[in-house]
């Protein structure tokens, strides 16, 4: 089928490369002509792992392309899928612009039938206003073409979002005509061989899941990170209740990982979101507001252990850093960890030391030339002479570390892992001070 995918950001780009790679021709467009220059010459402009391959090998087959040519675009898809970039605006809602321009031209070009598909996180009510859009530029041209509106949430995670979309939990798709449904049906079919993963629903209630199950997801990681301070007051650990409550199959094991807070571009700013549009609708999430109070509070707590260690003022006194991504196998550092724990480091005066296995360009990008942040090439370098190492993300490569060398390489043995990669009896057996979350015993 003849697909369009208006945005390359990394829902857009996995979308359109795993469609194509199902024999579909799909055309990508983004307004941004670096961007598009660079997919044109094989580079992937965003860390996604197996996402080049899959790029490459469908741009060979000449089923992918990238433009930057609207009209081209609107021309070519019969299945338009909206995944531009819906950055909250100042009061925390979703900014609708880039959507709802796509929307106008869309209805201001297209010559026939266009099913349009809401990919991007939107709030709900969006597809009504894409309707509106689409029906207003079509009014100006005095044109009655025949369009469907839908609503396709992803459930992508990044570093693991090809696979996601190959291999899906479920599909959830809403639509209000057959022929959108029809039409949806037709092309996720590839993608659900074994059962039927196809969640069809009204509009409203596509656009809502979306913002349910993510809200879901930070409630968990919220309330497991309370629990986490708790258990370092009463001398529990949170690992065992973790392996204790979720192999109740109610609650699951998924998601339980106490830690120094969630970040990324999607928890934070759908929590906000959700909230922000209940409270348009006079409805207070009260549980929604102390899951993202908790997240800003949990973000502080690796600093406020190394102030209760190292007292008020650091200055003069070096951390080392490892992660700075919010989460493993990705650069993107948005609303990350690192990011308020290094401020607050500077701020009391002491200078940092980071590794990052992909990240550091990222970082050098947000912090610039800070003249107080150095990066390491590689984790024992980071950790040389440094006073102490605070573990943020937790990289693989930072699992099984050379433990004696580790020791050695800092001016004293203090670790905080602001992800709970080590055994604290383990840490105690190499001589090293160790400081988990929510594991005192
Ligand atoms: C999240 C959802 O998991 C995806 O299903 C969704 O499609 C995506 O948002 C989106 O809306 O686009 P993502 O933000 O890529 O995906 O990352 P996650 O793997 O969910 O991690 C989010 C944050 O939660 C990370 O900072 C991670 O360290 C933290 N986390 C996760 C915990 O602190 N504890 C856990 O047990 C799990």
């Amino acid at each position: 089928m003849k697909i369009t995918v208006v945005g390359t950001g990394y829902v857009g780009l996995v979308t359109g490369a795993c469609l194509a790679d199902m024999g579909n021709h799909v055309v990508c467009l983004d307004v941004d002509e670096r961007k598009i220059r660079v997919l044109n010459e094989g580079g992937i402009p965003i860390h996604e792992p197996g996402l080049d391959v899959v790029v490459k090998r469908n741009v060979a087959a000449g089923r992918l392309q990238f433009t930057t040519d609207v009209a081209a675009s609107v021309a070519h898809g019969t299945l338009q899928f909206i995944a531009v970039g819906t950055p909250p605006d100042e009061d925390g809602s979703a900014d609708l612009q880039y959507v709802l321009a796509a929307a106008r031209n869309i209805g201001r070009l297209a010559t026939d039938y266009k099913l349009v598909i809401d990919k991007s996180t939107v709030p709900v009510g969006t597809a009504d206003k894409v309707q509106a859009a689409i029906d207003d530029e079509l009014g100006k041209r005095g044109l009655d073409l025949a369009f469907s509106v839908a609503s396709n949430p992803e459930f992508l995670k990044e570093g693991a979002a090809v696979e996601d979309f190959m291999r899906p939990d479920r599909i959830v798709v809403g639509v209000s005509d057959e022929r959108a449904a029809n039409l949806l049906r037709a092309i996720y079919a590839p993608f659900q061989r074994t059962r039927d993963k196809l969640v069809v629903m009204d509009l409203r209630s596509a656009e809502l899941t979306k913002y349910a199950a993510n809200a879901m997801l930070a409630t968990r990681i919220s309330f497991m990170n309370e629990l986490a301070l708790l258990a370092e007051k009463m001398g529990a650990d949170i690992e065992l209740v973790r392996q204790g409550i979720g192999s109740d199959p109610r609650i699951g094991y998924h998601f339980l990982y106490a830690g120094c807070g969630y970040g990324g571009s999607c928890f934070p700013k759908d929590v906000k979101a959700l909230i922000r549009t209940a409270s348009d609708q006079g409805q207070d999430l009260k549980v929604l507001q102390a899951v993202e109070d908790a997240n800003d509070h949990q973000k502080t707590v690796l600093t406020r252990k190394v102030l209760a260690r190292f007292g008020q003022d650091l200055s003069g006194r070096r951390f080392a850093l490892w992660g700075l991504a919010f989460k493993p196998n990705t650069d993107d550092m948005r609303e990350a960890t690192s990011r308020v724990v290094i401020d607050e480091l500077l701020a009391r005066g002491a200078t940092v030391t980071a590794y990052d296995p992909v990240a550091t360009e990222e970082a050098k990008r947000i912090f610039g030339d800070e003249p107080r942040i150095t990066y390491a090439q590689g984790p024992m370098e980071a950790l040389e002479g440094a006073e102490a190492l605070l573990i943020i993300t937790e990289w693989k490569e930072f699992r099984s570390p050379d433990f004696d060398r580790l020791k050695t390489a800092l001016k004293q043995p203090v670790v905080f892992d602001g992800r709970n990669l080590y055994e604290p009896a383990l840490m105690r057996d190499f001589g090293i001070e160790y400081h988990a979350i929510g594991r005192s015993v």
